[in-house]
């Protein structure tokens, strides 16, 4: 094709958008509101709040936090409308930005649009590492999986809001919510061979994260020894384990 028919085409081309409407005319509406506006996606955000939760009205984060309000401590506790917005929203397919919810000022402090609350003081490369996460939050299928389903945040584990590369979870904090250990080691005593126990062995006390890792495939440390083995399969491990 010529260049001057190569112009004439794509001009035909636009002009059929706008007379006949389609994608031109869908997107209208959608470049009118604000950034950070639920509007574009939602008509009515009563709509995907739990049944029988009372109305709400607006189109910005603050529509929520006005009754629900954020919680930077970091507790060991379920926080469901963290997990239900991030999960909604942000990881693979999640087309949203932090930044509709979030505000931030690199190495400073890193809250929610309108309200004054920060939850921390991320750099830029601790931003990438913590959005790593969060990419694969809702499908990676590993402990974090696991944990976001049943509404535990990052910093149900992390013991602080903001996650930083390098960061582990001691065995104290994972006990405070599946502990005592005694307890724990009763429910995974095998009955075939109750000395083949996760949780109870000549191992003695080691790290949780040895076997169930927070980011990757969690993996069983007994089998890496005792090839034959068989061993209930661990949550966040590969299929074929
Ligand atoms: C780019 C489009 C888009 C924008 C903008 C958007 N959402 Fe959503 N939202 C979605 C989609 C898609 C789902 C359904 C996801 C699913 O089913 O997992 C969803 C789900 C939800 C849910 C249900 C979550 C749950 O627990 O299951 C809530 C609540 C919600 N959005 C609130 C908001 C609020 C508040 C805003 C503005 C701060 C907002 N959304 C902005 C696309 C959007
Ligand atoms: C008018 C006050 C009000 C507003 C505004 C509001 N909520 Fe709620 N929400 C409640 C009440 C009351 C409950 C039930 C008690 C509770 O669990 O806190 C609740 C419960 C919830 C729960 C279940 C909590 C759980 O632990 O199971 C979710 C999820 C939720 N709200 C999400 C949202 C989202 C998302 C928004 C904003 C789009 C929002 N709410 C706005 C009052 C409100
Ligand atoms: C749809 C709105 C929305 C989007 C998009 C969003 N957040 Fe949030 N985020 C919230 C709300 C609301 C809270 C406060 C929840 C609370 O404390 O109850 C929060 C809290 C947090 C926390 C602290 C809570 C904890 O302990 O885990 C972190 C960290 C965080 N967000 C990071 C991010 C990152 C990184 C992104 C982008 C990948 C993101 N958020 C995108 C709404 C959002
Ligand atoms: C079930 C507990 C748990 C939850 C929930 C959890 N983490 Fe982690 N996280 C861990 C563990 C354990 C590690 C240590 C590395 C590993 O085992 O994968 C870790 C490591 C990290 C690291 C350091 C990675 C590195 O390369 O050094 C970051 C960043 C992080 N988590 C962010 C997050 C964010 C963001 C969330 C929420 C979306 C989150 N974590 C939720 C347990 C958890
Ligand atoms: C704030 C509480 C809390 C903390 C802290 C916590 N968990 Fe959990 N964990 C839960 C809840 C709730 C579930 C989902 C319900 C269930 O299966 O018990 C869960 C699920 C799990 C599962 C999957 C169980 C299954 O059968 O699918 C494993 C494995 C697990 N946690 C290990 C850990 C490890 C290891 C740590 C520390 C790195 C940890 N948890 C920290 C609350 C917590
Ligand atoms: C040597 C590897 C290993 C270590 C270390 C380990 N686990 Fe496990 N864990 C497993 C295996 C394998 C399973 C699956 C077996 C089962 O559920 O009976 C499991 C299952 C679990 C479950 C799910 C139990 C259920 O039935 O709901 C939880 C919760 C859990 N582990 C928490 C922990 C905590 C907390 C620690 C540290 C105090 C820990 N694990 C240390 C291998 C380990
Ligand atoms: C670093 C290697 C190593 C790891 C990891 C390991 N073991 Fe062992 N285990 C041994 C050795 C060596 C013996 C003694 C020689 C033998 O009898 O095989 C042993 C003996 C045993 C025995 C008694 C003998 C038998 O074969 O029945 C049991 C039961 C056992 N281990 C369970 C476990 C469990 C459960 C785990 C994980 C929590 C584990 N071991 C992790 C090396 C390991």
């Amino acid at each position: 094709m010529k260049k001057s028919m190569l112009t004439l085409f794509a001009l035909a081309c636009l002009l059929s958008h706008y007379v006949v409407g389609g994608p031109v005319e869908a997107a209208k509406p959608a470049a009118k509101v604000s950034k950070t506006s639920c509007a574009t996606c939602h008509t009515d955000l009563s709509a995907v709040v739990p049944k029988g939760h009372p109305p709400v009205k607006g189109s910005d984060i603050a529509a929520c936090l006005g009754c629900h309000k954020p919680d930077a401590s970091g507790k060991a506790a379920k926080n469901r409308i963290s997990t239900g917005l991030h999960r909604a929203h942000v990881g693979e397919g999640g087309k949203v930005d932090c930044m509709m919810c979030h505000t931030w000022k690199p190495g400073k402090s890193f809250g929610l649009q309108d309200q004054k609350v920060s939850f921390g003081s991320p750099t830029k490369d601790e931003l990438e590492a913590m959005k790593k996460v969060f990419a694969s939050w809702k499908s990676s299928g590993y402990t974090d999986t696991l944990h976001g389903k049943a509404g535990i945040v990052c910093g149900g584990c992390h013991g602080s809001a903001m996650a930083r590369e390098g960061d582990t979870v001691e065995n104290s904090r994972c006990l405070e919510c599946h502990g005592p250990m005694e307890k724990l080691a009763k429910k995974s005593e095998p009955q075939d061979f109750p000395d083949r126990n996760p949780h109870k062995s000549h191992l003695g006390e080691i790290a949780c994260t040895v076997c169930h890792k927070g980011h990757a495939e969690s993996k069983t440390y007994c089998i890496e020894c005792h090839k034959l083995f068989k061993m209930k399969k661990i949550p966040g491990g590969s299929a074929s384990q």
